[in-house]
């Protein structure tokens, strides 16, 4: 049986009841430990490890609530899957983040958070500022090290297994950041490399690494720019960090003296553009491009082709997406207003301006062969879509795009949504597609969380397995092969 830990912190003021798949944006998540999960259809006998989803979980407290998507608190949920025993488990836990423990005990939000403001005077914010570390939005790892983030340099440590939080990571090095992409990457040794950006009159990109065992960002390029855009990801080609710069431009001294929310700190300034930055992993060196006003979240790819660098982005054509994002619309089923475009750029020597090529509309979340990644280009990647015609507001189909003809294959379960589809390669095969889809669904009738494995190729459903409640719906998801976690 499972055990449902009833501690009175994780219990949330839950309003309001939403109906069918809206279940997933509503507050109510318990924390649960080692249940066992329906299993419905046949899992690969090679599928063995754990799958690691957070997101937020929990938006209303006693004395307030958060207003968008992404501001929830943070929960941790880990599927312990079994192909050869056909079984999987699972458990699920809340983030004891600093934010999470003073936003529980003040019953409101402490700290501020993507859309919602600071709940801290203006002399505190001066004399000793603080943003959230509200592990929602990416877990990934520092050599054996798990850790979650959002887009501040706060980052925690947490058990895979356990899902317990370790603690807040403290940097030995005196790098100096405000800000930080969410998406960093960790490479083939277990080093993890990411961008921050430090706000100031001119602001400063700053490429770092952590290799593996250390806690120590070393600096390994920048970019000084007027106004830094909004940051949520980076591309890595085979010798390059790409760096874009969102037309959505940070307001230093909103962000850290205002109290706005973070995102309200920003500003859409079409008439500056964009621009696309390739630090070169060598020497540090930088070349840029420019390219018209874009906003976007991530990138599906980069890769070098002779002296030419190729980098694909899902691509906005304004910021209404984070408007569109709020909760109240979410709930209400408002259709996003802008489609995200899959852009190809190419960046060419002796040019100023990169050369945009349109690939696809309407899929986000993308996902390619892990190995790819700064190895070469992908020829297939995996993404959570949108109904073109707007008939569905919400994600709710996967799709394989074969990045050279187009051809489009999808997997889609009726009145669901389906979230970002995560690529688990079958252990030693080198095919780009050789593996399996984990996407966490969720249908009008489903009791619970619904976590389809797909064939990769051919995006046929293997299997569904059957969460004990439902997940509320997160962002990105991770994956613990079992030589590490079993
Ligand atoms: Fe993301």
């Amino acid at each position: 049986m499972a055990a449902v830990l009833e501690r009175p912190e994780s219990k949330p003021r839950v309003e309001p009841a939403l109906p069918g798949r809206l279940r997933g944006f509503q507050s109510g998540a318990r924390e649960i430990d080692d249940a066992p999960m329906r299993v419905h259809g046949t899992l690969p006998g090679w599928l063995r490890g754990r799958l690691l989803l957070n997101g937020p979980a929990l938006w209303e407290l006693p004395k307030g609530q958060y207003e968008h998507w992404f501001d929830g608190l943070a929960m941790l949920h880990g599927i312990a899957i079994n192909g050869g025993a056909g079984t999987a488990r699972y458990r699920s836990r809340f983030q004891h983040s600093e934010d999470y423990l003073r936003s529980i005990a003040l019953g409101a939000p402490a700290l501020g958070a993507f859309d919602t403001p600071k709940h801290d005077r203006w002399f505190t914010r001066v004399i000793s500022p603080r943003n959230t570390d509200n592990g929602a939005v990416v877990m990934a790892r520092i050599g054996e090290d798990w850790i979650s983030m959002t887009e501040t340099p706060m980052v925690t440590e947490f058990d895979a297994a356990t899902l317990t939080t370790i603690g807040r990571v403290r940097f030995e090095d005196d790098l100096h950041i405000d800000l930080m992409a969410a998406h960093g990457f960790t490479d083939a040794d277990g080093n993890w490399w990411n961008v921050g950006i430090q706000l100031g009159p001119k602001s400063v990109y700053r490429l770092f690494r952590v290799a593996a065992g250390t806690r120590r960002r070393e600096p390994r390029g920048e970019i000084r720019v007027a106004q830094a855009g909004y940051l949520h990801a980076f591309a890595r080609s085979e010798r390059h960090a790409l760096v874009w710069e969102c037309a959505l431009r940070a307001q230093p001294l909103s962000l850290r003296f205002s109290g706005k929310p973070y995102i309200r700190a920003f500003k859409w300034d079409a008439g500056g553009g964009s621009m696309l930055h390739a630090i070169s992993l060598d020497d540090g060196s930088v070349r840029s491009w420019a390219l018209p006003p874009i906003f976007c979240f991530h990138a599906v790819q980069a890769w070098e082709q002779g002296d030419e660098i190729l980098v694909e982005l899902i691509t906005y054509e304004d910021a209404s997406v984070v408007d569109d994002l709020r909760l109240q619309p979410l709930r209400n089923c408002a259709p996003q207003q802008v489609l995200p475009q899959l852009v190809r750029y190419r960046l060419r020597p002796g040019h100023s301006d990169a050369l945009p090529e349109l690939v696809a509309a309407g899929v986000e979340l993308p996902q390619v062969h892990p190995a790819r990644i700064g190895a070469g280009a992908a020829t297939c990647m995996w993404g959570s879509g949108l109904d073109p015609e707007r008939r569905a507001t919400f994600l709710d189909r996967t799709v394989r795009l074969d990045l050279r003809s187009g051809e489009r294959r999808v997997w889609q379960r009726p009145n669901a949504v389906q979230l970002e589809p995560l690529f688990v390669p079958r252990p030693g095969s080198a095919v780009e597609d050789d593996g399996v889809l984990l996407v966490p669904t969720l249908a009008d009738g489903d009791t619970g969380g619904m976590i389809g494995v797909l064939d990769a190729r051919s995006l046929e459903g293997l299997a569904m397995l059957e969460a004990p409640q439902v997940i509320p719906f997160g962002f990105h998801a991770a994956f613990e092969p079992a030589a590490q976690s079993f």
